[in-house]
């Protein structure tokens, strides 16, 4: 028989190291959150507005991930879509090994409960609960015990002083200290936040910053973060960017 040229051969090689590699990366790959060709649009009266146009991402686990961009550029509408708030038009969103498009409402409902952690621009403080019930919040709903989290969290955030108050009786930047307390109260694999310095001035910035990135360290906690401040982008191991709906990502 004919031996097989060297070419072949070597051929041959070189396609089983591609493949064995392609399959090794498949086993190593630790993406907690991928987005494949993601689409939002709505319609208004005639006219629709793509929101997000065919959006590709991935965020591995334990990550600390910024999305930045102009108002209006998207950047809450694909948070929305990340964490399974809202449905896409077309494309997929894994967390976990886990197709949040195809989930539905109350799956959804029950996921954002076990695996997520919201700091919401808008706060979304239960408004009849006090600082400390509102921290509580996730632990109570999951019936899990406190262990003194709750008040090392209003410790760790500067708020004993208003452990008692209502969300109404709070300053902007007070009610946001609150939700990123609630948000990690509970380990959860993910939190998103959207602006959670927005409303800070500098020393509370830097502290609630630091607080996200100490549990993030500590617990191996995956962080999305929105945000328009520039000087942040020195904590994140990857910067999203949004531009008029289109995702560009840059590792820093
Ligand atoms: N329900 C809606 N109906 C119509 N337009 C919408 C709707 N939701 C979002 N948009 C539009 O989509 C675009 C993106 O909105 P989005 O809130 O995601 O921007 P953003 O980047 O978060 O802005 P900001 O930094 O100001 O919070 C905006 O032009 C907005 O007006
Ligand atoms: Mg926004």
């Amino acid at each position: 028989m004919k031996e097989p040229s060297l070419t072949l051969t070597v051929y041959f090689n070189v396609l089983w190291i591609v493949s064995n590699i392609s399959e090794y990366k498949y086993f190593m790959n630790s993406d907690l959150l991928t987005a494949t060709n993601l689409s939002k649009s709505v319609t208004l009266g005639e006219r629709r507005i793509d929101i997000i146009k065919n959006a590709n991402l991935s965020i591995e686990a334990g990550d600390c991930v910024m999305l930045m961009g102009k108002s209006g550029s998207g950047k809450s509408t694909l948070l929305g879509l990340l964490a399974g708030l809202d449905y896409p038009d077309s494309g997929e969103v894994w967390l976990d090994g886990k197709n949040l498009t195809e989930l539905d409402e109350e799956t959804l409902a029950k996921l954002r409960q076990t695996d997520m952690g919201f700091v919401f621009q808008s706060f979304h403080l239960l408004p009849t609960l006090t600082v400390a019930e509102n921290i509580a919040f996730p632990l109570d709903i999951a019936r899990k015990p406190d262990n003194g989290r709750v008040e090392e969290l209003i410790q760790a955030v500067g708020l004993e002083h208003r452990a008692d108050s209502l969300p109404s009786q709070l300053s902007g930047g007070e009610q946001q200290r609150t939700a990123i307390a609630r948000a990690l109260v509970a380990r959860r694999k993910i939190i998103f936040a959207e602006e959670p310095t927005g409303k800070l001035a500098e020393q509370h910035a830097r502290q609630v910053m630091n607080l996200l990135l100490d549990f993030q360290q500590q617990s191996g906690t995956t962080l999305v973060v929105v945000t328009h401040d520039p000087s942040l982008t020195t904590h994140a191991d990857k910067v999203i960017e949004v531009v008029d709906g289109v995702v560009s990502g840059s590792v820093v």
